[in-house]
């Protein structure tokens, strides 16, 4: 099974794809450190730096997989309709009517289907459709899937209109009442040392960040991870957060609190232990946590791949 993928940052939803037993035979994104991180970790892929929308030839793939970027609907981001980054989802559209694959797979924020970013939803499922395929979308939380993390993002799959298969999300495989117990913070990252200096973002907790409780238990799922290093999540060890007022919170105790790494926050996505951040001539702090945070959970992406029916390949 051969997939493209495009959007591809450091390879969250690829590592999804190989688990799945995928051979990624193109990557496409924009940033360097991205590219960088990838073949670190899958080096025998054709992963190519350039804009999308100068790429003009995609090979022959089964399936097509991409994730494009956010900006325009994250609760981080703008939040704006009309953002330059809301129509990229026409370039994945231009790859998918050249490489006509047998299936394609999107994920994206779940702030896309909030009303005012409806008509941006319904283009999608639209100009898909007209691509030949039959469409389908749902809001996933990757700590149903095994991911030490609430994150809930739009996952759109397709199925070609001449494979007569119809194409069922994954239902929860963790949490209470399934086969597993949700994966925790501990899980994730209870062997990595505490004070990894150099390995978090060390600036103040300026108002903003303390304007809402940024900490969870070493037994709970973690909040959010996010690219943005400053609004990272808090470690555990960190003191507890107490609510002063509206959108104002403080530490309850003394001691010293510190955001996730990234190698932490990467771990939290649901990547392997032995993930690697490469120092090349392009890493940086915040790329690293930029390129993490970015990143869709591996798992989540093998659990949607899974349940494409295995005879249509
Ligand atoms: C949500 S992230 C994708 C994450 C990735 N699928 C993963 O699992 O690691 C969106 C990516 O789109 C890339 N991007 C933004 N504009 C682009 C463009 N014009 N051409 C190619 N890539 C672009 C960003 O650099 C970013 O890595």
């Amino acid at each position: 099974m051969k997939a493209v993928s495009l959007f591809t940052g450091c390879g969250g939803s690829d590592a999804g794809l190989a688990a799945t037993g995928f051979e990624v035979v193109m990557a496409n994104d924009i940033l360097p450190y991205a590219r960088d991180v990838y073949l670190a970790n899958h080096a025998e892929t054709d992963y190519q730096v350039k804009d999308i929308t100068k790429v003009e030839h995609f090979p022959k793939a089964d399936l097509l997989a991409g994730c494009y970027p956010c900006q325009g609907f994250s609760q981080g981001g703008l939040r704006n309709p009309d953002h330059k980054y809301n129509t990229l989802y026409k370039e994945f559209a231009r790859a998918l009517n050249q490489i006509k694959p047998k299936a394609f797979i999107v994920e994206n924020v779940s702030g896309m289907v909030r009303k005012n970013f409806a008509h941006l939803v319904e283009d999608q499922i639209k100009i898909f459709t007209e691509a030949g395929y039959k469409v389908k979308f749902e809001v996933l939380n990757a700590a149903d899937f095994g991911v030490a993390q609430e994150r809930r993002r739009i996952l759109i799959v397709g199925i070609r209109d001449d494979i007569d298969v119809e194409y069922h999300f994954p239902t929860p495989t963790h949490g209470e009442g399934k086969e597993h117990p949700k994966v925790t913070i501990r899980d994730a990252i209870g062997d990595l040392p505490e004070w990894p200096e150099g390995e978090f973002y060390a600036r103040d907790f300026h108002w903003y960040y303390m304007s809402r409780d940024r900490r969870n238990g070493w037994d709970e799922t973690s909040r959010t991870i996010v690219a943005n290093p400053r609004h990272m999540p808090l470690h555990p060890m960190s003191p507890k957060m107490v609510k002063v007022e509206h959108n104002v919170w403080k530490f309850e105790t003394e001691g010293r609190a510190r955001r996730f790494t990234y190698r932490e926050a990467a771990r939290i996505q649901g990547f392997a232990k032995d993930f690697v951040f490469p120092e090349t001539a392009v890493a940086s702090l915040d790329m690293k946590y930029k390129v993490a945070g970015n990143a869709v959970p591996p798992p989540l992406f093998e659990a949607v791949a899974r349940n494409i029916p295995n005879n249509i390949w």
